[in-house]
C-alpha cells in the first residue's frame, strides 16, 4: 500500500450496520471503502453505500447456476475494484476455496459469537440456551473454513440475566461496530497481516484466541 490509502472493497447481504460502522470510522482510520458489492439487491446497505457516495454493485447469487459460477463473477468483480482487503460485513454466502485462496491474508469477517464457539448461524440463542454467561464478537482471517480462520480480536460483553437473543444481539452489534472499524485500521496500516496461517501483529503471533478488546 506504501503511502496510498488502504483500499477496501465490502462485501455484505443484508442491513448493512457493519459496513456503516467501517464507513463512519474511514476518514480517521487510514482506508477508504472504494467499493461495495451485495448478493441481495434488496440489502439495505446498498442505501447506506448510495448515501456515502461509495459505488456498489450486485451480484446475486440466484442469477448463477452454480456456487462456483458466482465466486468466478465475484472474484472478478473485486479485482476490478483492486483493493488491498476485502472485508466480509454480514455477507452471507460462503465462499469457496478457490476465491479465499486468492485473497489469502487480504479477507477478513466479523462474526457474532466469540469463535471458535458457535460458528455459523443463530449465534445469540446458542450462546443464551448454553447457558454462557459472556458472547461478543469475532474478528478473523478468511480461510476454507467456515467461520474458522486465524483470530484477530475479540469483543466480549456479559449475557445479562433474562435477556432474549434480539436483545443480546442489539448489545453485540454495538461491539461489532466499535472492534471492526479498529482492526481494518491495524491492517490499513501495516501492523496487522497474516504470515504462515497466523494473525501476526506488531510482528508478533496474536494469541489463538486473537486480542480481546475490553472497553
Ligand atoms: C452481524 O451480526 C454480523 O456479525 C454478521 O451479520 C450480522 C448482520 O450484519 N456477520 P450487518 O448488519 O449486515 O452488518
Amino acid at each position: 500500500m506504501g503511502d496510498q490509502q488502504c483500499c477496501v472493497v465490502v462485501l455484505i447481504s443484508g442491513n448493512g450496520n457493519n459496513l456503516q460502522a467501517l464507513i463512519d470510522a474511514s476518514s480517521h482510520s487510514g482506508y477508504t471503502i472504494s467499493h461495495v458489492i451485495s448478493n441481495n439487491p434488496s440489502a439495505f446497505g446498498l442505501e447506506r453505500a448510495k448515501r456515502c457516495e461509495i459505488s456498489s454493485s450486485v451480484l446475486n447469487h440466484r442469477d448463477f447456476g452454480t456456487r462456483g459460477d458466482f465466486d468466478r463473477a465475484l472474484q472478478r468483480a473485486i479485482d476490478n475494484q483492486s483493493p488491498d482487503l476485502v472485508a466480509l460485513a454480514g455477507f452471507m454466502r460462503i465462499l469457496g476455496p478457490e476465491i479465499v485462496k486468492n485473497f489469502s491474508g487480504r479477507m477478513l469477517n466479523i462474526h457474532p459469537s466469540l469463535l471458535p464457539k458457535y460458528p455459523g448461524i443463530n449465534t445469540h440463542q446458542r450462546a443464551l440456551d448454553s447457558g454462557d454467561h459472556e458472547h461478543g464478537a469475532t474478528v478473523h482471517f478468511v480461510t476454507e473454513e467456515l467461520d474458522g480462520g486465524p483470530l484477530i480480536a475479540q469483543g466480549r460483553i456479559p449475557i445479562n440475566a433474562n435477556e432474549t437473543a434480539q436483545e443480546l444481539s442489539a448489545r453485540v452489534l454495538i461491539k461489532e461496530q466499535q472492534l471492526y472499524p479498529t482492526v481494518v485500521s491495524w491492517f490499513a496500516s501495516g501492523r496487522l497481516y497474516l504470515q504462515n496461517d497466523q494473525a501476526v501483529m506488531d510482528g508478533a503471533k496474536l494469541p489463538r484466541e486473537g486480542l480481546q478488546i475490553i472497553s
